[in-house]
């Protein structure tokens, strides 16, 4: 049976990928902050000589992108050389790994779709440290996915979860109408992730839902899908209530996907009516 390590378990995508995940198809290793901190190099080595893993699914990221400018050297610490102590164990047992990085890799300037091929040009320090994350997985494996998402929600801190929060507690919410991104399920994501560790297409992939909104669409179909009726007012990213540091153009371009044509992401609002819907089941909580 295929033993999988999930390194960041506890966080939005490791939790999606249990809940997508047949617990018949693979032996999987949960691990997060508080069993193994990924920067403890030599903690970090001695578990996967142990355990041996044929696949390392490196979730575990500082993705508080304020926190990130706040403490650089906790970033690099985590975002790049915690991914580089995997690398090592990746290496020394011949596992395939899987790296997640983000759209924040590239600056944000374009107006249209970054792919695989384009340059990197990070200009923030989440950025920057996640783009050194991805060169030490090239560097140190030859097994290795780099998966680039972006605009990411499941269950934990996201920009769904956050705007359910406010129209529970507000009558106007203000909403970027200038950042561009791709919204894509966490499941969704997992599910893509499953998929590559199963063939030995090596290399770096864009992988977000199909199609592209601003923040402001995004929130209107997330009030929609939830039955909220508050008043959203569009605005400029530097006044919205949600605003975070990220690229203003977060649009990744699935291209190798797309060339290589054996799967496809769903539509993001078709992703969102999904979650959406389980929301509304649960009682409209978490
Ligand atoms: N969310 C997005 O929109 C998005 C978009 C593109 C790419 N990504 C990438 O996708 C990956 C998963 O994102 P996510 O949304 O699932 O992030 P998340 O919910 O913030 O989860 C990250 C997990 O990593 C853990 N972690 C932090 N420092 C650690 C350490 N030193 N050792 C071990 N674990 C540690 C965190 O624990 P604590 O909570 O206890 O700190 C948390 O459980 C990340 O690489 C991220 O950069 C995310």
């Amino acid at each position: 049976m295929l033993k999988v390590w999930i390194v960041g378990a506890g966080g939005q995508l490791g939790t999606a990928i249990n809940d997508v995940l047949d617990p018949l198809d693979a032996e999987v290793f949960n691990t997060d902050k508080e069993e193994l901190d990924i920067t403890h190099t030599d903690e970090v080595i001695s578990f996967g000589e142990i355990n041996r893993p044929d696949v390392i699914i490196n979730c575990a990221a500082v993705t508080d992108t304020a926190l990130c400018e706040e403490q650089p050297e906790l970033a690099y610490r985590v975002n790049a050389l915690g991914a580089r102590n995997l690398s090592i164990v990746a290496r020394k047992t011949g596992a395939k790994i899987v790296q997640l990085s983000t759209d924040d890799v590239f600056d944000g300037l374009s107006t249209t779709p970054y792919s695989e091929f384009d340059d990197t040009n990070p200009r923030t320090v989440y950025g920057r440290s996640k783009r050194a994350g991805e060169n030490y997985v090239k560097e140190f494996t030859h097994k290795h996915f780099i998966v680039r998402s972006n605009w990411v929600y499941g269950k934990g801190d996201n920009f769904v979860n956050s705007v359910l929060e406010k129209a529970g507690s507000q009558k106007q919410l203000s909403v970027a109408a200038d950042q561009f991104g791709s919204p894509t399920s966490a499941r969704d994501l997992g599910r893509l992730i499953l998929y590559l560790i199963g063939t030995n297409e090596y290399g770096t992939y864009h992988a977000t839902c199909k199609g592209t909104c601003s923040r402001y669409e995004f929130a209107e179909e997330i009030l929609k899908l939830a039955d909220r009726n508050i008043e959203l007012k569009p605005v400029p990213a530097r006044e919205s209530e949600l605003a975070s540091v990220r690229p203003a153009y977060a649009v990744l371009d699935n291209f190798i996907l797309r060339i290589i044509d054996v799967y496809e992401m769903p539509d993001w609002r078709a992703s969102l009516e999904e979650y959406m819907e389980e929301w509304k089941n649960k009682g409209g909580i978490g």
